[in-house]
């Protein structure tokens, strides 16, 4: 272990944060809310993904907000970057061994509901793994099968529910449905997701869910609409327009996860 990886763990114990986020692309300026902020890049952390997308920075800050403790992995490794599902697993059980309990995921997402429109936030209330990938494929123990009836945390939810509706956060709802990316979906695939129930389309979280509830942590999620999806509006899809819409929406999820956290209601 770097020396780097082992002070992390040794501050971050001391901490003692419940709760931990990974904050998907656009979404970095929640660690600017962060009061007295440690900040460790991923590269000095051994087992920490390297490399990412334009638009994540990859580093792990820990504070207080409102004085309460919390840990933030800005920045995700994607399934589509070097298709390993599992690329989140030790930071995941890095959050579980110094204690932290809940982890809160959020992405940006191609919406399939009109009145879900770009700039607004869902909160996942289920997801639909059409990746055919799993990140616990060759884990030896039974410890593999986890239940995934209650992925999403229902007390978590009420209590996300509470705040947005006492901060008058709009908050939609909704199933979120993993695509393996990285080429965004065709016009029929978005048709297909629609008949099978989805109401966002995305290209991560879904892994990340599946390993923290085999870490034993309970999970909340979170979708930042950047666009419609494939063939719904006309135009093509890029990553530039997730970029560039990102933040509008982050900033309302950034406000009601500020909001959670200040409360202990996360
Ligand atoms: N599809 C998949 N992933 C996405 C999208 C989309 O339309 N928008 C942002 N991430």
């Amino acid at each position: 272990m770097k020396a780097e990886t082992a002070t992390l763990i040794e501050g971050l114990n001391g901490l003692k944060a419940e709760t931990a986020i990974v904050l998907g692309s656009g979404l970095g300026g929640l660690v600017d809310r962060i009061e007295n902020p440690i900040r460790i890049s991923y590269g000095d952390l051994e087992g920490f993904p390297s490399g990412g997308v334009s638009g994540h920075a990859g580093e792990v800050v820990a504070g207080t907000i409102s004085g309460v403790p919390i840990v933030m992995l800005s920045g995700r490794v994607h399934y589509y970057e070097h298709g390993k599902a599992d690329a989140m697993r030790l930071p995941i059980e890095v959050l579980a061994a110094i204690g932290v309990k809940k982890l809160v995921l959020t992405n940006s997402a191609g919406s399939l509901r009109d009145n879900l429109p770009p700039g607004s936030v869902m909160l996942i209330t289920d997801h639909i793994n059409w990746s055919g990938m799993n990140p616990l494929i060759g884990e030896p123990t039974d410890k593999r099968f986890v239940g995934m009836t209650n992925a999403y945390s229902s007390s978590m939810m009420d209590n996300i529910r509470q705040v947005a509706n006492e901060q008058n956060v709009t908050l939609g709802e909704g199933i979120y449905m993993w695509f393996s990316g990285p080429s965004f979906e065709t016009p029929a695939e978005i048709k297909m997701a629609k008949l099978l129930g989805a109401d966002a389309v995305g290209m991560s979280t879904v892994p990340e869910v599946i390993l923290a509830r085999f870490a034993g942590l309970e999970v909340a999620a979170f979708s930042v609409v950047t666009n419609f999806g494939a063939g719904m509006t006309g135009g093509e899809l890029s990553h530039t327009e997730t970029k560039e819409m990102a933040p509008k929406g982050g900033a309302l999820l950034g406000r009601l996860l500020a909001s959670c956290i200040g409360e202990n209601k996360l």
